[in-house]
């Protein structure tokens, strides 16, 4: 069958189908995005793994940060199968020519902010990777379901650590509202440009890569988070968020599309510390590489390959 006939009966796209080089490139650049920001991800939380409160956060936190190394791997394999290679993505990234998710260039300023990110930053990449499941081409999908799983694990963990800080001192919960206010615009700008400046989401949708636009799901994630931040007892800083019945849905402020251009473009509160870090976890790995690789080449001649 070929590829838009495929497309059209909602079957999957597997690597060895024939496929326009606009799809691939495509993926290659979605996949290979998503998967450095799983790996630079690691890195606002991973600065309180040694700071935690308490034994028990400590290793959840470090079950979590973990987590997304292993999103970060699989999702650089799903890219290897449209005949990419994971160095290559990453020298791409380092060069600067790939880009990784704004949201991970804001500071984590304070423990709530783990719990935050958590609820925020994993509730959104629920909204955005539970029907990435049905995504067209089929490793990238179905590495999606184990990593939507891991996310709902997440995001429970960080809203519950929240429950916790808001049933604690006034100190811990004015903590939790200062969280919130600084990471709720940046979480609704993780969804991307607004749907009529977005050059990608029109074809990606035609081709069942996306399956919804950026302004549908950043609508979807206002609606889950507003009940359960009015659970929490915390306010969402914006004053034109409100109930709208005709709609169906809240409705609420524009987000700063300059500052996520901005942070986009590199100039965030964090980016040169972001790519500092990961420059030299690649440079501090490089031993580790060449011994994998060599060890792999000893197998090889052993077994006569
Ligand atoms: N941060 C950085 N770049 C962004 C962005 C953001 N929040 N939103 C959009 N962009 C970039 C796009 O990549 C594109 O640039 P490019 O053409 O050079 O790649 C440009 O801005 C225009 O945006 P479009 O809306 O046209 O781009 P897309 O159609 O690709 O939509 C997207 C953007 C919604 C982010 C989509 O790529 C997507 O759904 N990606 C998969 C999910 C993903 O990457 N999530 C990262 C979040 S981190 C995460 O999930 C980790 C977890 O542990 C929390």
């Amino acid at each position: 069958m070929t590829f838009d006939a495929l497309i059209a009966r909602g079957q999957r796209i597997e690597p060895r189908d024939d496929m326009p080089e606009g799809y691939r490139k495509t993926l290659v650049r979605q996949i290979a995005q998503h998967a450095h920001s799983e790996i630079i991800g690691m890195q606002p939380e991973g600065e309180w793994i040694t700071r935690a409160p308490s034994l028990r956060r400590k290793a959840i936190l470090f079950a979590k940060v973990q987590d997304e190394a292993g999103h970060g791997l699989y999702l650089y394999s799903a890219a290897e199968t449209l005949g990419v290679d994971r160095a290559e993505l990453t020298e791409l990234l380092l060069q600067g020519r790939q880009k990784y998710s704004s949201i991970f260039n804001y500071p984590t300023l304070s423990f709530a902010d783990v719990g935050v990110i958590g609820w925020f930053v994993d509730g959104a990449a629920i909204c955005n990777q539970v029907p990435l499941c049905r995504s067209s081409y089929g490793p990238y999908a179905r590495a999606m379901v184990r990593i939507c799983k891991e996310e709902s694990f997440h995001q429970r963990q960080g809203y519950e650590l929240l429950l916790r800080m808001m049933s604690g001192t006034e100190a811990q919960r004015a903590d939790v509202q200062d969280a919130v206010d600084r990471w709720w615009w940046p979480s609704l700008m993780m969804f991307g440009p607004p749907d009529d400046d977005s050059p990608n989401t029109a074809q990606s949708m035609a081709w069942g890569i996306k399956r919804h636009s950026n302004d549908e799901l950043r609508q979807r994630f206002v609606d889950m988070t507003v009940p359960q931040a009015e659970k929490l007892g915390v306010t969402l800083p914006d004053p034109e968020l409100r109930w709208n019945e005709e709609r169906g849905h809240h409705d609420f402020g524009r987000p700063d599309f300059d500052e996520l251009k901005r942070v986009i473009s590199g100039d965030g509160p964090c980016n040169e510390q972001r790519m500092a870090r990961r420059r030299q976890a690649h440079e501090d790995g490089a031993w580790v590489r060449a011994a994998a690789a060599a060890h792999a080449a000893k197998h090889r001649a052993q077994q006569g390959r």
